[in-house]
C-alpha cells in the first residue's frame, strides 16, 4: 500500500543529515563506534515507518540499529518518530538496500531482519525481492560468522519462495514458525504490517537463518 505523498517529508529529511544520512559509505567498518554499539549490530530492511527498529531499540538498548526504508515518506514519517525518543544507536539510510556493499564491511553485520518485504510476485520482478539470489550474496558476505537473517511475512508464496531460495544457496534454517503470532513470543517487536495482519486473524510466518 504506498503512502500518499508528504510535503514536509523530503525537507525534514533534509534538515536531518544527521540521523537520516546521505554518505553512508562514510561508516563503512565504523558503524559501531558510530552508534556507540557495545552489543550487537543490526540492520532492517525496509523499515517502513520505523515501529520495528524503535521499539527493538528499547528492548535492547546495548545494540546498534541501522534502518533502511527507500520510501522517502515512509523514512520521513519513522525519522520522525525516532527522533521523538532516544536515537543514539539508532540511524537510518533513506536509499535502495542494493547497495549494502557499498555501505557496510565484509563480517560488520550480526542480524539483518527482513520485515514484510514486499513480495514482488510477477516472475520478471523476482530480482527485486529481498531473499532472491544476488541479496542473498550480499548478505553472506557482511553477516558476521554467527550471524543471522530473521525474516517475517504474512505472505505465503513469498515465504515459500524464500524458503528455496536460502536452502539453494546453502543456507541453514535454523528456526521456521508458519503461525509466529499463535504462541507467546518474547523478545520480539510487532512491525506496522504485522499489527495490522496479527489483528486480521493472519498468520505470520517466520524464520531464521545462518550462514
Ligand atoms: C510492505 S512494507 C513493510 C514495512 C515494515 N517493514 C512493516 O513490516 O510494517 C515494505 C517496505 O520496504 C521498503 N523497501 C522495499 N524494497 C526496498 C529496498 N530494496 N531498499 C529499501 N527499502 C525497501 C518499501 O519502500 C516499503 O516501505
Amino acid at each position: 500500500m504506498r503512502m500518499r505523498k508528504k510535503t514536509w517529508a523530503e525537507p525534514f529529511i533534509s534538515e536531518n543529515r544527521d540521523y537520516v544520512l546521505d554518505n553512508p559509505s562514510e561508516y563503512k567498518g565504523k558503524w559501531r563506534e558510530k552508534l556507540n554499539c557495545k552489543g550487537l549490530l543490526h540492520v532492517e530492511i525496509g523499515c517502513g515507518k520505523g515501529d520495528y527498529f524503535i521499539g527493538m531499540h528499547q528492548r535492547y538498548p546495548e545494540d546498534g540499529f541501522v534502518a533502511i526504508e527507500k520510501d522517502t515518506n515512509c523514512a520521513a514519517v519513522a525519522a520522525k518518530k525516532a527522533l521523538q525518543v532516544d536515537h543514539e544507536s539508532t540511524i537510518m539510510i533513506n536509499m535502495d538496500a542494493c547497495n549494502l556493499e557499498e555501505w557496510f564491511d565484509k563480517n560488520e553485520i550480526d542480524i539483518i531482519h527482513l520485515n514484510f518485504s514486499d513480495p514482488w510476485p510477477k516472475k520478471g520482478h523476482a530480482k527485486r525481492r529481498l531473499s532472491s539470489k544476488s541479496f542473498l550474496d550480499m548478505y553472506r558476505n557482511l553477516l558476521s560468522d554467527n550471524g543471522e537473517i530473521q525474516m517475517k511475512t504474512d505472505n505465503r508464496k513469498l515465504f515459500e519462495y524464500s524458503v528455496a531460495e536460502f536452502s539453494k544457496n546453502g543456507w541453514i534454517i535454523n528456526e521456521i514458525n508458519v503461525d509466529y503470532r499463535a504462541g507467546d513470543v518474547e523478545g520480539d517487536t510487532m512491525t506496522e504490517y504485522e499489527t495490522r495482519f496479527v489483528e486480521l486473524g493472519q498468520p505470520i510466518y517466520r524464520m531464521v537463518l545462518k550462514k
